[in-house]
Parts: C-alpha cells; structure tokens; sequence
C-alpha cells in the first residue's frame, strides 16, 4: 500500500516527522538532516513515481497565488494532484473577502474549514506570518515578497546534490559556487544562500556576483550571518573573471517588487561563448530574462531544467510529511 509505505518511511526518517503539521515559512527553519531526508525521499518519488500513488487521496490543497508564476504555481499543483489530492486555487487576492477589507487572519480562518494545507504566494511579506497565526493546517511560504522563498532553494540544493552525491562523502573536493544576483532583493537568492550555509564543508568558496557594493547587495547582518556559519564569502562584480573557477553558477536578474517586474544586474550575461569551466552546472530559479541565453540550452551546463523538474519531487516529499496526521501542536509563528 503507498500509502502506507510512505508512514513507515516517513516513521523510519526521525527528522522527516518534524516536518508533520508544521508551516514552512523561511529556509531558516530546515536543518541539514532534514533537508538530507527529505532529499531522500524526493528522490525516491523521482525514481519510482508509481509506487507512492495516492497518499494525499480525499485532502484539499488551497493554493492561492497572487503573483505570477509558473513553475511553483504549477509544480505544486502537479504533485498535490499526482499524490491523489484536490485542490482549490485562487489567483487573484481581489475576488476574495481582502479586498473587502477581510482581514488574513479571518481569511485564514475560513481556510481551516476548506482545505487541508495552503501554499500561498504574496507580495506582502507580512501575509503568510499574520495567515500562520490564525492556521491550524499547515502553511507553505511560497515567495513572499522580496523575502523569501524556501521551496525554491530545496529544489536548488536538491540539484547540486544529485548532480554531485559524492560532495556529502568525507574524501569529496569542496566545489565553488558562484551566485549572480542580489541577496538583500531576491528572495530566491535570500533563501538559497541560507541553506548554503548549512553546507560550508562542502563549499569551498561561495562568490556573490553583483553590480551592487556589498552594503546595499545584502540585508543587515546578511553577510556577517553567512560568514558565522562558516562560509567562506566573496563578492564579486566581474562575472567572467570568475567563471572558469565556478563549479555551479546560479544567476537570476529578476525580482517581483510590488507587482512590478524589478530587473537587477543585467549586465551580466551567460551563454554558450562564456567561459565556463567544463563540467559546471548552471542553475536559474526562472523565469529567464537576457541573462541567460537560450544557446545554453542544448549544452551539459544546463541544469536549470533538471533543477525545476526536481522541484516537483522536493514538494511531493515535502507536501506528504506535512500533511502526515499527528497530535503535534502547529507552531505559532
Ligand atoms: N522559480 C519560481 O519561483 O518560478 P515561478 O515564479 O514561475 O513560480
């Protein structure tokens, strides 16, 4: 039975239960061993597809999108739907009791009748923080403003994982990782450098790439924060300078700022002619602008595809251990 496969992986994995009936809101909450577990699984969904057919059957995702998007609008709906679930969808904030001045709080309320866990994406960066107050079913931060966006960056570090599984043994040589973009401003970027630091032993070096001096390229206490866990830091404004010692390259140039589309560093740029070191992996949250031309496509340095397809398993694995019923109490955030 898949369904009940799934309990016993999920009762044999200690750290997988402490993500049972829990919000997830910031990356800050995933420790390495869960995030090393939940892996596991997505990559168990990944590669037996059929076998965990239908544990979500007759539960109800609320899935309220009030930005654009499409990968993880899509994603998780795919798997909520490929798990045997419902779902409800709402992607416009006005046609709901907010714009008739309802509070989220009440809003909220209503959706512990409804449904059975809500992913929500909302440029207020408050909302999903007042939402969780009021949510005895779990919640999942999907992008709130300029903030964060905790799934994204799994899908990310899941990736660079399956892309090199050996990193995790005690003899792997560190990789260096360059990221193009603006931690203080993009919440994909915010919420993949914070996993990171979960990883220093594995990262030799970490370069930031931005046109930005490091005050304004980073939040307080953002840099400081990286550099305490234990990653060895550098900013950079010379992409090219720095692409043939880069194993993984991460770019994004585009933030959604008050439902406005905020482009940021586009003088960068990567395509096929870039001097990337032979067998680095691209990875790009999407959606793609000039930063990253299509040329790219069809060369082994592609893994932005891989990257968004494996989003699919990271949210499977994730959405399953959320909705495991438990008596553990919903922490109040
Ligand atoms: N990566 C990402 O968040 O893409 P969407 O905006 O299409 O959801």
């Amino acid at each position: 039975q898949p369904k009940q496969l799934l309990r016993t992986i999920i009762e044999e994995h200690e750290q997988l239960q402490t993500l049972a009936n829990r919000h997830v809101i910031s990356s800050g909450q995933f420790s390495r061993d869960v995030m090393l577990q939940l892996f596991r699984l997505a990559a168990k969904f990944e590669c037996n597809p059929e076998r965990f057919n239908s544990p979500l059957a007759g539960k109800l995702l609320i899935s309220a999108f009030y930005e654009p998007s499409t990968r993880t609008r899509l994603s998780f709906e795919s798997a909520w739907h490929r798990l045997g679930g419902d779902i409800m969808s709402i992607a416009d904030r006005s046609t709901t009791g907010i714009a008739k001045g309802e509070s989220y709080a009440d809003v909220a309320e209503m959706f512990n009748n409804y449904g059975d866990c809500v992913v929500l994406r909302d440029s207020d960066p408050e909302a999903v923080y007042q939402m969780a107050r009021s949510l005895r079913i779990p919640i999942i931060n999907a992008g709130n403003g300029i903030m964060e966006h905790p799934t994204q960056a799994l899908a990310d570090v899941y990736t660079i994982l399956k892309w090199r599984p050996e990193l995790l043994t005690d003899d792997a040589k560190p990789i260096r990782i360059g990221v193009v973009g603006v931690p203080k401003r993009m919440r994909t970027v915010r919420s993949l450098l914070t996993l990171l630091s979960q990883f220093s032993d594995i990262i030799e070096e970490l370069v930031v790439i931005s046109d930005r001096p490091a005050k304004t390229a980073f939040a307080d206490g953002q840099l400081e924060a990286l550099e305490e866990a234990g990653l060895n830091v550098r900013l950079s404004n010379e992409l090219d300078g720095e692409l043939p010692e880069l194993d993984v390259v991460y770019i994004n140039a585009i933030a959604w700022v008050k439902n406005a589309r905020e482009v940021m560093g586009n003088a960068f740029r990567l395509d096929d002619q870039s001097p990337l070191k032979e067998g680095a992996i691209i990875l790009h949250p999407l959606a793609r602008g000039p930063e990253l031309d299509v040329s790219l496509d069809t060369t082994p340095h592609n893994w932005y595809f891989a990257q968004a397809r494996g989003a699919v398993f990271v949210r499977k694995a994730l959405l399953t251990c959320m909705t495991q019923r438990t008596e553990r109490v919903m922490d109040v955030v």
